[in-house]
């Protein structure tokens, strides 16, 4: 069986870890959980968020099986400000999705996202991590191939991100606080999931 709760799951950790304080917020009602780019049962959809995805319209992900989550088709690029109002979410989550954006519209695109949030919300992005990437095959020649695949997926990812510079993105849309997720990864299973951007900041 794929999870069911992969986004409140991590969030449990990243949250627990930089900002337990914000833990109640999920715990809220899923209508103020926004989950971007949320993909399908296989992503681990979340019952406690509201899915957005292009691909519920007619892509990949059209009538695939996701039990009680609640999804929306939509571009969270385009269709944002159709589906929500300003200011009607407490956590907004993106994980594997922003280096989907093209590279010169990534900063308007998290001002926009963060413009869902109340004051007091949290966002959390999460994706390939070009300069850990980089840092890793420095030394690991042989991943060439799933490095690549990381970080360019096929032609599908459109930025080369990396924390530093999206921490500086997520304080010029308005965050107060922002952290890198400083868990010690080394020991997971995954390469790739050690070279991941986590990042989550608290809107002012
Ligand atoms: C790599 S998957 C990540 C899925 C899931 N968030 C996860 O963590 O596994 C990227 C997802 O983003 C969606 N996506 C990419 N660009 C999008 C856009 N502009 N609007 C809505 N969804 C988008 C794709 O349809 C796909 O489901």
């Amino acid at each position: 069986m794929p999870p069911t709760n992969f986004p409140t799951m991590h969030l449990l950790n990243v949250l627990g870890d930089e900002f337990p304080d914000k833990l109640p917020l999920l715990t809220g009602p899923w209508i103020e959980k926004i989950n971007l780019g949320s993909g399908g049962v296989v992503h681990g959809i979340d019952e406690g968020f509201v899915n957005v995805d292009r691909s519920y319209n007619d892509g990949w992900l059209a009538g695939s099986d996701v039990g009680e989550a609640c999804i929306v088709a939509g571009d969270v690029l385009s269709d944002l400000f159709d589906l929500f109002e300003p200011g009607c979410a407490s956590v907004v989550y993106s994980h594997h999705v922003i280096e989907h954006i093209p590279h010169r519209l990534v900063r308007e695109t998290i001002k926009q996202w963060a413009s869902l949030l109340r004051p007091g919300g949290i966002m959390y992005l999460g994706g390939p991590d070009a300069i850990k990437v980089a840092d890793l095959v420095r030394d690991r020649p042989d991943l060439w191939d799933e490095a690549n695949s990381f970080l360019i997926s096929g032609g599908a990812h459109r930025a080369a991100i990396w924390e530093q510079a999206l921490i500086g993105m997520m304080y010029d849309a308005g965050f107060s606080e922002v952290k890198a997720w400083g868990r010690d990864r080394s020991e997971f299973k995954s390469h790739m999931a050690r070279v991941e951007f986590c990042v989550v900041g608290v809107k002012s």
